[in-house]
């Protein structure tokens, strides 16, 4: 994925499911310094939907997002203790790239990932984690199957100048460029 954020050199990066911010101080690290990442995410201990198997994810309050900096790039962060569920993503857009690791149920990644298409920027990128887990309440592909995004930049092309098409993927195997802020160990057994 940090591959991808390289090349695509997003402005506007959103990322859903903050944790302790492994992955918002790689996006901030790895992308142009002029972007700003948008990180959400909920926290122990406050009321949040979703499946009950992944309530221990959710990272006391004091912890959340901690090492956002950790490569010094803190101040492109801007964090959000929000349950995506009730977000208004609207307010956040135009969104560059965006990475949808919030609530893996169905319910939440279809809602996730609806509402931030529709804030998706021309040429933006979605990128999702988890897409092929095994894990039964890890619905993140029958999500995706259900959700029926189109590569909106195909619809009314300009003749002269075509628009971008929105680009999706997936992370599922936390390969990234070196020297990544390295991940914890998932409760899943996928890492
Ligand atoms: C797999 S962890 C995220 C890991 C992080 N993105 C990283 O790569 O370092 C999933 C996170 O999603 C958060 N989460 C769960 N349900 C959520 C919801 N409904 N809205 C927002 N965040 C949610 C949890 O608090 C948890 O920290």
């Amino acid at each position: 994925m940090l591959a991808l954020l390289v090349h695509a050199r997003p402005r506007r990066i959103l990322e859903i499911g903050t944790a302790l911010g492994h992955m918002t101080a790689n996006l901030a690290e790895w992308s142009p310094d002029e972007a700003v990442v948008f990180s959400l995410g909920t926290v122990a201990g406050e009321p949040a939907t979703g499946s009950p198997q992944q309530a221990p994810e959710a990272p006391p309050r004091a912890d959340f997002g901690r090492l956002a900096g950790h490569f010094g790039k803190g101040h492109k962060v801007f964090l959000t203790t929000a349950d995506s569920l009730h977000y208004d993503f609207s307010r956040l857009a135009p969104l560059d790239f965006a990475f949808i690791d919030g609530a893996h149920d169905l319910q939440h990644v279809l809602s996730d990932s609806r509402k931030v298409y529709e804030a998706l920027a021309p040429g933006g990128c979605l990128v999702w984690h988890d897409f092929n887990s095994p894990i039964a309440w890890v619905q993140v592909r029958q999500a995706l199957e259900q959700a029926g995004l189109k590569e909106r930049g195909w619809e009314k092309p300009t003749p002269s100048l075509p628009t971008p098409r929105p680009r999706f993927g997936g992370e599922g195997s936390r390969n990234t460029p070196s020297p990544p802020l390295p991940l914890p160990r998932g409760e899943r057994g996928e890492e």
